[in-house]
């Protein structure tokens, strides 16, 4: 008789023990191996804006981009200007060049290109690619696609060893700036009859040295129309909670511990959980004292 209480209290004991790691952990997580997610994006359903779900997704503790044309690592996510930074396998730069398929976003795709981002497409057939044979639709005239302000840049790239020894003549170099592309931008260079891409999102200040450029493609997003950040989101995240939205209606949910969403935000499950936490403690405390008095009382 003895026994079995005090193989229960045991027990508790040890329940009681794993208890808090129970209750920290979250449903949404806040980071994908290294780096930080925050809102708008999440680590799965439910978690950051229900817009960047299927875009930006946390695969083997890695963040990637996906769109139509392929997947893409996020190198990192600038959260203060609102820019993410992404890398693409199959891009040339200074010191690869290999053939690609293209980039592409979807049309509904909650991102833009940032303005600095520049695209120069390589060995393009001047004979027949749509980039140098255009009709505009007003008199038929003949209309390039490319940029001719991008000229140098063409001429720089194609000093870059790797594309040097393809010997290349430079007129097959098109900068195409993603201003003229319209929200669903499509890079499609099967259709546009080139071999390769480069995509610089900053001359890093040394215009003249393509070496030290930084090449791979900055897209911008926005939390709505006005780009605000959602105020019920910043003091979820103040308390250390994970913003999501859930449900049939897609509401505003935030995630404090895996059995606990609130609408608000998570002051409430802090003061709880860090009472559990110190619940272990205290019934620890209390049950050597009961020992201890039963001792002295068996004593008696
Ligand atoms: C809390 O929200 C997250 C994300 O929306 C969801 O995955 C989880 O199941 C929710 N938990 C409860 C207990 O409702
Ligand atoms: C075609 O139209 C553009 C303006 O839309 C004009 O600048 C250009 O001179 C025209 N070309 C011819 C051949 O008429
Ligand atoms: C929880 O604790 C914080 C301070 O840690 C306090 O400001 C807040 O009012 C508490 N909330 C509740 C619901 O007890």
């Amino acid at each position: 008789m003895k026994l079995r209480s005090s193989s229960i209290s045991l027990l508790s004991f040890i329940f009681l023990i794993f208890l808090p790691s129970l209750i920290s952990s979250q449903a949404c997580k806040k980071s994908c191996g290294n780096q930080l997610i925050r809102y708008p994006f999440g680590s799965g359903p439910g978690c950051g804006d229900p817009r960047f779900q299927k875009y930006v997704t946390c695969d083997q503790q890695k963040l990637i981009l996906n769109t139509h044309s392929g997947c893409y690592t996020i190198d990192n996510i600038d959260y203060n200007n609102h820019v993410l930074y992404i890398q693409d396998p199959s891009m040339s730069t200074c010191s690869s060049t290999q053939p690609s398929k293209g980039f592409g976003l979807d049309w509904d795709a909650p991102f833009t290109f940032m303005d600095d981002n520049v695209f120069a497409l390589i060995d393009c057939s001047t004979a027949s690619s749509p980039l140098y044979n255009s009709q505009d639709g007003v008199n038929n005239s003949i209309v390039p696609l490319c940029d001719n302000e991008g000229a140098p840049i063409c001429s720089l790239l194609y000093s870059c060893p790797p594309i040097t020894r393809l010997n290349l003549p430079i007129s097959t170099c098109c900068v195409y700036t993603p201003i003229d592309l319209g929200p669903a931008f499509e890079m499609d260079l099967q259709k546009l009859q080139c071999t390769s891409y480069a995509s610089i999102y900053s001359f890093n200040g040394r215009e003249s040295n393509p070496q030290s450029w930084n090449f791979g493609i900055a897209l911008k997003y926005k939390f709505n129309v006005k780009n605000d950040f959602p105020s019920a989101c910043s003091s979820c995240e103040r308390s250390n909670g994970v913003c999501g939205y859930s449900g049939s209606y897609n509401s505003f949910t935030c995630n404090c511990v895996d059995w606990l969403n609130t609408t608000t935000d998570c002051y409430f499950a802090a003061n709880l959980s860090n009472d559990v936490r110190l619940l272990p403690r205290k019934i620890g405390t209390w049950m050597i004292s009961s020992l201890a008095w039963y001792l002295i009382w068996a004593h008696l």
